[in-house]
This record gives C-alpha cells, sequence and structure tokens, in this order.
C-alpha cells in the first residue's frame, strides 16, 4: 500500500514537474501577425505582454509598451507598477477592501454577506488590483498557441477572501492591418463581483526623440469623470469635463493643461489618474485614440468595456529596458501613460450608479480591447 502510494506521489509529482518546465510563467511567447505589422510577447505569469512592436512613419519597429528585460521583476519589483497584465478578479480600487452582495452602500463589517478584500493601498484604506496577489501576479497556463494567438487560463479558487471560483481564459491575437486583439472570458461558481482590466503603459515613441509622452496628442470620447476621494475612490459623484483639464473630446497633447493637474491624481501627484465614462459604446468606433507625432505612430482602441483609467505614471521609477535606453536610466513620471479599458470602478460600492458588476452561474463576464496601429496623417 505504502510503496503503491508512493509510486503514484512520484508519478504525480514527475507529472506535475514537467507540466510546470514547459510552462515555466516568465517563458516567452511570440506572435507575429502574417504581414509583419505587428509583433507582441507574452509570458503567462498574469497573461502579460512584456513587448509590442509595430512600425513607425519610417517603416521601422519600435517596443511601444514599458517592461522589464527581466521579466521574472513582474512579481519582484517591490515597486509593483503593474506593466501590462490583465488585473482582476477586480481591478482599480475597493472602497475598505469591503462589499456585500447584494451590494449597499457602506456594508456593515459584520452585516450579511460582506465579504473583506486584504487591503494594499493608501495605508489600508482600499483594495488596489484584486488584493496583495491579484491575477496580475498569478502563474496562467498557456492552453493553446499559434504563430498568431495565445490563450492563457487561471483558476481564482476563491483567492484573496472574493467569495466562489473563478475560471478566466485570456486570449491575444494579432491580424494584419497592425490589430492587437485582448478577450477574456470569465465564469464563476457563485455570485462575485468581476471587474476586469488590461494595464497597459504606452509610449507611442519607445523613447526615441522624447522622454515623456506629455506631447502625445489623446482623443477620449467622454463628457464625465468619476470623482474620487482622498483614497482615490469614488464619491458617487461625476466631473463634467467642461472647462476642466480632463476635456479630451476633441484631441489635445496630454500636457495642454498640465500646470492645472497639480494634485488632481493626489498630491504631490501631478498628471492624470481618473476614470473617464464614455460618452457612446466603443465596440467599433475607437473610444480612445493616441498618437504621437514624432514616431507617427497611431493607436485607437475599440472595447466592449463603459469607461476607461488614463494614468499618466507620476509614480513610475523602474529601470527602462535595455531596447528604451536602460537599465541605467529609469522610467520615471510621464514615462508612458496607461490607458486600461474598465467597468465603473467601485461600483460595488456605489449602488446610486445602478451598475450591475455582479456575476455568477448563468452569467458569465466577458472583457474584450481592440489596438489598431496605424500611422497618423
Ligand atoms: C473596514 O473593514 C474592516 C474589516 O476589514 C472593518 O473592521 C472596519 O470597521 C471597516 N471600516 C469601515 C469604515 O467600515
Ligand atoms: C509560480 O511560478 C513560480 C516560478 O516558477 C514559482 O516559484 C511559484 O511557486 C509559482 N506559484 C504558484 C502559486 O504555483
Ligand atoms: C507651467 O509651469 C511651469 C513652472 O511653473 C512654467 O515654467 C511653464 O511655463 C508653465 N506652462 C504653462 C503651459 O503654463
Ligand atoms: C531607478 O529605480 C531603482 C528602483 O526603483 C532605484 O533603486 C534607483 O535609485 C533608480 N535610479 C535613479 C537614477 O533614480
Amino acid at each position: 500500500m505504502l510503496r503503491a502510494a508512493y509510486v503514484a506521489l512520484a508519478s504525480l509529482l514527475t507529472l506535475s514537474t514537467a507540466v510546470f518546465a514547459a510552462d515555466y510563467p516568465f517563458d516567452v511567447t511570440t506572435i507575429s501577425a502574417p504581414d509583419g505589422s505587428v509583433t507582441a510577447k507574452f509570458v503567462s505569469f498574469g497573461a502579460t505582454m512584456t513587448e509590442l512592436w509595430v512600425k513607425d512613419k519610417f517603416g521601422n519597429a519600435r517596443d511601444i509598451i514599458l517592461g522589464y528585460d527581466d521579466n521574472s521583476r513582474l512579481l519582484t519589483d517591490p515597486d509593483h507598477p503593474v506593466f501590462n497584465p490583465i488585473v482582476g478578479r477586480y481591478a482599480n480600487r475597493i472602497k475598505n477592501g469591503t462589499f456585500s452582495i447584494p451590494i449597499t452602500k457602506l456594508p456593515q463589517p459584520d452585516g450579511p454577506n460582506v465579504y473583506h478584500i486584504p487591503t494594499n493601498d493608501h495605508d489600508g484604506q482600499d483594495t488596489l488590483h484584486g488584493g496583495i496577489y491579484g491575477w496580475d501576479r498569478r502563474n496562467w497556463t498557456a492552453i493553446s498557441k499559434s504563430k498568431t494567438s495565445v490563450t492563457y487560463h487561471h483558476l481564482d479558487a476563491a483567492d484573496e477572501g472574493f467569495p466562489g471560483t473563478v475560471n478566466a481564459y485570456a486570449t491575444h491575437t494579432v491580424q494584419n492591418g497592425g490589430i492587437l486583439k485582448t478577450t477574456v472570458h470569465a465564469t464563476a461558481t457563485e455570485k462575485t463581483p468581476i471587474m476586469l482590466t488590461q494595464h497597459i503603459y504606452w509610449n507611442l515613441d519607445a523613447f526615441q526623440g522624447s522622454d515623456n509622452i506629455l506631447n502625445h496628442h489623446l482623443h477620449v470620447d467622454s463628457s464625465k469623470v468619476v470623482a474620487t476621494d482622498g483614497d482615490a475612490v469614488p464619491t458617487g459623484d461625476f466631473i463634467n469635463v467642461n472647462d476642466t483639464p480632463f476635456d479630451f473630446r476633441t484631441p489635445q497633447k496630454i500636457g495642454y493643461k498640465f500646470n492645472e493637474t497639480v494634485g488632481l491624481c493626489l498630491a504631490p501627484c501631478q498628471g492624470y489618474d481618473h476614470c473617464w465614462i464614455y460618452d457612446h459604446a466603443h465596440e467599433t468606433n475607437p473610444g480612445v485614440t493616441l498618437w504621437s507625432d514624432l514616431s507617427g505612430i497611431k493607436l485607437d482602441i475599440t472595447t466592449n468595456q463603459p469607461a476607461t483609467q488614463v494614468y499618466t505614471a507620476y509614480w513610475l521609477n523602474t529601470p527602462r529596458k535595455v531596447v528604451h535606453g536602460g537599465p541605467s536610466v529609469n522610467y520615471t513620471s510621464f514615462s508612458a501613460v496607461a490607458i486600461e479599458q474598465e467597468g465603473y470602478i467601485d461600483a460595488i460600492n456605489t449602488p446610486e450608479w445602478g451598475v450591475d458588476q455582479i456575476y455568477g452561474p448563468g452569467k458569465d463576464f466577458d472583457w474584450s480591447a481592440t489596438y489598431k496601429f496605424s500611422i497618423a496623417p
């Protein structure tokens, strides 16, 4: 008996070692569009994109996203800037790391169906990006690969204190014509909040000729921004962008009113870290457009999500990739802009919005974003 059990155990261990070896979380998978317009690299850790090469107006490919030369820094970098992974089970902030199902305003700590997630932001006042080990810091598993596509699976077995088990499948695909598409499909065994994003940091010059994104042009189809408090969690109100530095309804350089942004993202932070609610659905027409005159690279984003976070990366201080002039030079404030397709932030503590972010049996979650690259006219 003992020996049989031992043999079974040994073969199990061998099997898991083999699976593990084939699936080392920082192994790179490369996908390329047949026409050479876009090449993207991924690791299974966080289903993270590590490089994205597209052609500039001179026909030369540039890597236009931030990242590390050593991808294991995704796990070990104490600053945890969240370079281009899938963020979940609940992206952005959760007030006091607490929510209830059904949702209520200010859930009582010991009330019925109240859940507490570890707080990791603003000295314990809120949870950021799904907890201490959110989906971006988990070992996902590659379950299918081709020359143009890769799919990763993550089993979230009630990690970080959320209710129920969630199975998430993230698929990254490239296509001719400069297209990168990411979709996430998630199913849950119990009622749970799900709100995801893909947290990509863009610098469309790839640090050639400029060190920051203040001269990138930005268009956001939105007339209202979620108002937040001193912990960057929603108050329930919206800011009308009219006559404010938040107005990107006609394209503006990101820095067009930069002196008026001091403290907007909580002093001493300058710039933006806000949730813009789209005025229209953007599954076919872009909700966000970003371009740089220097490289000529233009990005159009379409999505099934109702909102976008724009973060101008005030808090960055991490060695650059070699391809961006590192490692002796760091990514710093305004080196990049993170543009994240998402739901209404912390809607699970803002019942007055009437936004339903509870998923479960019979109600799957689907997230998608398409990034289309072209040359700005
Ligand atoms: C925040 O949550 C904790 C439990 O994690 C609870 O003890 C505390 O009372 C909550 N604070 C407020 C203001 O509700
Ligand atoms: C994830 O992968 C890393 C690197 O192989 C390993 O050290 C770690 O134990 C894994 N984590 C889990 C939860 O399996
Ligand atoms: C912004 O402030 C800086 C320093 O105070 C100043 O040099 C610069 O001219 C200002 N820019 C604009 C556009 O007002
Ligand atoms: C670059 O970032 C690293 C990690 O945060 C830090 O230790 C180092 O001092 C920074 N370098 C500079 C020049 O600020």
